[in-house]
């Protein structure tokens, strides 16, 4: 077994879980409901925001100085994965680059998601994307026929981002989750158990890197 080494703080675990929590849900409301569906997605922007500034002064392996890797230590531990996998305590350099890549596309869907939903007259742009868009209406005269197709063809535009951004999203969170399930057999070690009690496998052999 070897020692363990306590790796994910209280922050970064509740941050996971949470996330995992506010994400399904975005995803589940999408269709069903605006106003669950941008409080799931404006709880996804606050944990994103958070964890961003936590991976500046958190603790040692939740900073992304810890993790976030040049391109020759990926290939190194891809290529030990072919022989005797490369242990990492913290992030592998692999899973440190899908980290910053699911924050990216995290940051990237609820930023347009913020958008369409203030081209509906909703949420924090509601008033700053208002004049731009419609200024007839904003200015309450009646909007012309032309200004109304540009407004509507401008939101289903940012609409198309934004479901694709997700769409990007959930693809990158399969890939996750087969790469935690992959790096828990090939190490064998329980990763998901880790990011729950936040423990993990010290150095126990001679590439061990903590
Ligand atoms: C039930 C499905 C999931 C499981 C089992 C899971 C499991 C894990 C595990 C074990 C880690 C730590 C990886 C390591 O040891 O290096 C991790 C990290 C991470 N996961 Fe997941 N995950 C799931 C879903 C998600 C979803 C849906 C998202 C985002 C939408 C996500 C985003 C992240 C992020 C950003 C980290 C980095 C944590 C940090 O350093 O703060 N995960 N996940
Ligand atoms: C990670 C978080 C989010 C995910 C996974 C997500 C996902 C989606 C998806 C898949 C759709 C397309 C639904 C369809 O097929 O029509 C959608 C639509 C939409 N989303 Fe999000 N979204 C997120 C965050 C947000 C945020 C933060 C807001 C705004 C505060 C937002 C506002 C909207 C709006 C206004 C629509 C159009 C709904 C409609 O009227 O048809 N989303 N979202």
């Amino acid at each position: 077994m070897g020692t363990q080494v306590y790796v994910w703080d209280r922050f970064v675990r509740f941050f996971h879980w949470s996330l995992v929590a506010a994400f399904t849900l975005a995803w589940l409301s999408a269709e069903e409901n605006d106003t669950v569906h941008s409080m799931a997605g404006y709880a996804v922007i606050g944990l994103v925001l958070a964890r961003l500034g936590w991976g500046l002064v958190g603790t040692r392996h939740a900073r992304f100085a810890d993790f976030v890797r040049g391109p020759r230590a990926v290939k190194r531990y891809l290529l030990s994965l072919a022989g005797r996998p490369e242990h990492h305590v913290g992030h592998n350099p692999a899973g440190g680059w899908m980290v910053v890549a699911l924050l990216a596309t995290l940051l990237l869907t609820t930023a347009t998601g913020v958008v369409v939903y203030g081209y509906e007259g909703h949420g924090p742009l509601a008033t700053t994307l208002a004049p731009a868009l419609a200024p007839a209406r904003a200015a309450g005269v009646a909007e012309s026929a032309a200004e109304r197709t540009a407004r509507r063809r401008a939101e289903h535009r940012w609409e198309e981002v934004h479901e694709f951004a997700a769409n990007l999203t959930l693809v990158l969170v399969g890939l996750h989750v087969a790469g935690v399930v992959v790096a828990s057999r090939l190490h064998r070690e329980n990763l998901v158990r880790a990011m729950l009690n936040g423990y993990k496998r010290g150095g126990a052999t001679a590439r061990d890197e903590v």
